[in-house]
């Protein structure tokens, strides 16, 4: 019998079932909050950073959890859903605080739009930085997710704002410094957004974020930003911890068992990872999602399903 359950290759459509996907694939996404295994040391360091109102700034290789870090702490201290913001080389801080749509405006204001011709109110969002600042009971959780991907100045801008713990929009405080403005918050449900009110365009932290800001290491930081951040970088994961990642993440499904082949799976990666090779955990768990699927992989064929979901990441 050969692996080739779904597309055979010879043209002919057919209906199939695809079954149940990997748990972690499932959407809508849940949150990996039971699954996550924090590695020896980061529950310390990220407590340090709650202490002190620090962001915690995590190190790592693809692939070792570091986006999965803040979903943990922010279900285990319930600070809301988890606000997030992804760093590409053109990301922009005034876009994390706030954005305003001019051209809306001007075309809503020709037409008569929503409100009237001076409700700015629809035309502006706070970013997920913005929505992170605003005056709360409990602080938010706030991910900005590859740092070391930004443009060379947005570190030291970004430092800025959250020494100070404030900022403006001047579309607002040009307007009217008395007015009160409810400005749409970032993420939640699109179709009935929470808004919050923002008086004289300005908004003025009082219970810093819970923030978590990944790198994979491309690149150095300067040292007024290092110091103001506590820093953990994540270990590579031993097999007994591998084991228990693998373990946390199977539980969600059938209370699948270890089988022996899915130990050696899990050895062998340990063991490659300790050699150098760049591995990422997801590769693992598609690999023994293979494995202890109803599968009807078998001989060399297995061996070659495995050698294309564990290839090394530094080859393309
Ligand atoms: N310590 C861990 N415990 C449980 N799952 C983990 C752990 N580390 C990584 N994973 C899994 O590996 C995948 C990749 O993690 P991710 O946080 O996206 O890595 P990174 O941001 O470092 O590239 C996620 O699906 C996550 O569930
Ligand atoms: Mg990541």
């Amino acid at each position: 019998m050969t692996w080739q359950p779904f597309y055979v290759g010879d043209g002919t459509p057919r209906d199939v079932d695809l079954g149940e996907p990997p748990p972690w694939r499932s959407f809508p996404r849940q949150a990996l909050y039971k699954e996550f295994q924090p590695p020896p040391g980061l529950v310390k360091a990220v407590n340090a950073a709650l202490v002190l109102r620090r962001p915690l700034l995590v190190t790592g290789a693809a692939g070792s959890g570091k986006s999965t870090v803040i979903e943990q702490v922010a279900a285990e201290l319930k600070l809301g859903d988890v606000l997030r913001w992804h760093i590409t080389s053109r990301s922009t801080l005034k876009e994390a605080l706030y954005r305003y749509d001019a051209l809306g405006r001007i075309h809503a204001q020709r037409l008569g739009g929503p409100g009237g011709s001076d409700d700015i109110a629809p035309f502006l969002q706070l970013g997920p930085l913005g929505t992170a600042l605003l005056p709360v009971e409990h602080p938010r959780a706030l991910l900005i997710d590859e740092i070391d991907k930004s443009d060379l100045d947005l570190p030291s801008d970004l430092l800025d704002v959250l020494e100070r713990g404030t900022f403006e929009i001047p579309e607002l405080s040009r307007f009217d410094t008395e007015a009160v403005i409810h400005v749409r918050e970032w993420g939640g449900d699109e179709r009935s957004p929470a808004r919050s009110p923002i008086k004289g365009g300005f908004v003025q932290c009082d219970s810093f974020p819970f923030i978590v800001m990944t790198s994979n290491g491309e690149r150095d930081f300067p040292a007024a930003f290092l110091r103001r951040c506590i820093r953990f970088t994540m270990p590579k994961p031993t097999v007994d911890e591998l084991r228990r990642v693998v373990e946390a993440h199977l539980q969600l499904g059938q209370g699948t068992k270890r089988s022996q082949e899915v130990d050696a799976t899990i050895q062998d990666f340990a063991e490659r990872l300790t050699a150098g090779e760049s591995l990422a955990i997801d590769q693992l768990l598609n690999a023994v999602h293979l494995l202890t699927g109803s599968g009807t992989l078998t001989g060399t064929e297995k061996q070659e399903v495995m050698d294309l979901v564990l290839r090394e990441l530094s080859r393309a």
